[in-house]
């Protein structure tokens, strides 16, 4: 897999018109600060292509990046984000949910979750939603370079666990450090295109 170019080609607020593109969209979900960006810019192979930030709440638009003028990552804003106002909130969550809904060339919901963490009540609400949505839910667990090796097993089998995920779903552990799991992703997309 190659990366030839990657650009931000549409920026999406709350009162902007979704695109309606021809090529296929991947999109990333998750909470705020789970890592979207970050992996985002490591499939890219770009350092800061999509804005990365420790302050949770970053990205605050629906950012479709360009890839090889073949495909798009599509970055979302992060739910969970304590010190957002509920009328913001509510927006973005119909925001998100429009786009998931209508985009009709979405291929794959992947759905971040932090490695050290159990899934959320919003983490299960977002996972039931795409599965109901009758996409194929695709689990990232980030952040793997947090823990250790003997750590792993038992992480990933709590969230495998808490999200109720069938044995035959997958679920890939990510680092941006290290770039563990990325030829995984870019399998899962390239069969999907
Ligand atoms: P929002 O845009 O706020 O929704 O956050 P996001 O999900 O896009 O998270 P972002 O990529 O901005 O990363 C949040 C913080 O986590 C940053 O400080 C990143 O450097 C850090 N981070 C992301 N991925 C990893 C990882 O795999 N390992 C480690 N150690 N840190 C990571
Ligand atoms: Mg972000």
């Amino acid at each position: 897999f190659k990366i030839k170019n990657a650009e931000l080609e549409i920026v999406c607020g709350i009162t902007s018109k979704l695109p309606n593109n021809s090529q296929p969209e991947f999109a990333f979900a998750g909470k705020s600060n789970v890592g979207k960006s970050s992996l985002i810019n490591g499939l890219m192979n770009r350092k800061n292509l999509a804005r990365t930030s420790a302050e949770p709440g970053k990205t605050q638009t629906i950012n479709f990046y360009h890839v090889n003028n073949e495909f798009y990552l599509v970055d979302l804003p992060g739910y969970g984000y304590a010190k957002r106002a509920k009328g913001e909130v509510e927006k973005w969550g119909r925001m998100i949910e429009n786009y998931l809904h209508t985009s009709r060339v979405l291929k794959n919901v992947f759905l971040l979750i932090d490695i050290r963490h159990e899934p959320s009540a919003n983490d299960i609400q977002m996972y039931e939603w795409i599965v109901h949505q009758g996409f194929e839910p695709i689990i990232i667990a980030t952040k793997a370079d947090k823990l250790n090796k003997s750590q792993l097993p038992k992480a990933i089998k709590l969230i495998r666990q808490t999200l109720n995920m069938p044995e035959d779903e997958l679920l890939i552990p990510y680092s941006a450090v290290t770039k563990k799991g990325r030829e995984e992703i870019y399998d899962i997309i390239n069969d999907r295109m």
